[in-house]
């Protein structure tokens, strides 16, 4: 029997995100494109032989007690079955925090996908969709990840046609990180909702997303959208200026991620993505050129090391 196992947890960037409503649960319905990134995270799950959950993480402002999603993800299925001892969870942390990236949800995902099979739990998609569910909006994506249209809470998904070979540059202010609660509370008082720049127009980014054609990345690159940036941007100048002088060089398109701060941008090709890094002198930004992802949770290799 299998006592141990790595993954490899991939963040993810939004290409688009409407929000469409206000849910009375404090929630907000929203439609939103969804990618995987190869900027990823490694888990290594080890079986110990004793009821406990212990989560490993050199990463300094990574909690490793019970308010990190990853050991909520091992105590739901611990809780459903008790017989089955604990485990031991080593984060290698590559993706920033607080960063709109779905680091911590795709931890949480890897947990449950991880578990599933060192405790032979023969879970179905149906039943790992579930219980993610239970402990992120974020968290089912990051099971199958890809390219994904996710309506609802965030939770409900439709796989589109992957994008393979997006160029990406993945810009993080080093010390500002953004509440995600407080950045769709902030939204829904100013009563943004009612004056949506782009009301329905997930159409369209679906249409090009579908075309797959040459010109299918400038197009994605055109129609990219957050209604989030609508109140962190005007908040924290540090994110709108680095999304200007992403914009002021030879991106195709520039969008904020989540609830940020990253700013992303789409490039025309790996060499153009490189210069664009190379291009950002903010000394207090961390960078990295990347490539979509056509999966979510899946077994580390060490070649994909990032
Ligand atoms: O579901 P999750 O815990 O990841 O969401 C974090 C926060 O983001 C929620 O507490 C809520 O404030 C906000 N959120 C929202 N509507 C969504 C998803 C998240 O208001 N559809």
């Amino acid at each position: 029997m299998l006592s141990s196992l790595s993954l490899k947890a991939p963040a993810k960037i939004n290409l688009y995100l409407e929000i469409t409503g206000n849910r009375p649960d404090g929630y907000h319905d929203l439609v939103m494109v969804l990618q995987s990134i190869e900027l990823s995270d490694r888990l290594d799950l080890r079986m110990t032989g004793t009821d406990k959950i212990q989560i490993l993480c050199a990463h300094p402002e990574v909690p490793t007690d019970e308010t990190n999603l990853a050991y909520k993800a091992a105590k739901l299925l611990q809780n459903l079955y008790p017989d089955l001892g604990g485990v031991e969870i080593t984060i290698t942390k590559n993706i920033p925090i607080g960063a709109g990236l779905a680091g911590g949800s795709s931890d949480a995902a890897a947990v449950l996908v991880g578990l599933d099979r060192l405790w032979n739990l023969g879970l179905t998609q149906g039943e790992l969709v579930e219980f993610s569910a239970q402990l992120g909006s974020d968290v089912p994506f990051c099971i199958s990840g890809g390219t994904v249209l996710a309506v609802g809470r965030g939770e409900v998904l439709s796989p589109l046609p992957a994008l393979e070979n997006l160029a990406l540059v993945i810009c993080k202010p080093r010390n500002l990180g953004i509440s995600t609660p407080w950045a769709y509370q902030t939204f829904r008082s100013q009563g943004l909702l009612a004056t949506s720049p782009n009301k329905g127009n997930s159409s369209q980014m679906l249409a090009a997303i579908a075309s797959r054609d040459e010109s299918s990345h400038r197009q994605i690159a055109r129609l990219l959208y957050n209604d989030l940036e609508r109140v962190v941007l005007p908040a924290h100048p540090q994110i709108s200026n680095l999304k200007s002088s992403l914009e002021a060089q030879e991106c195709l398109g520039v969008l904020m991620s989540g609830s940020g701060s990253t700013v992303f941008a789409i490039a025309q090709n790996l060499a153009s993505a490189q210069r664009i890094a190379e291009g950002i002198n903010h000394d207090d930004v961390d960078v990295w050129v990347t490539t979509s992802c056509i999966s979510g949770i899946q077994d580390w290799q060490p070649e994909l090391i990032n």
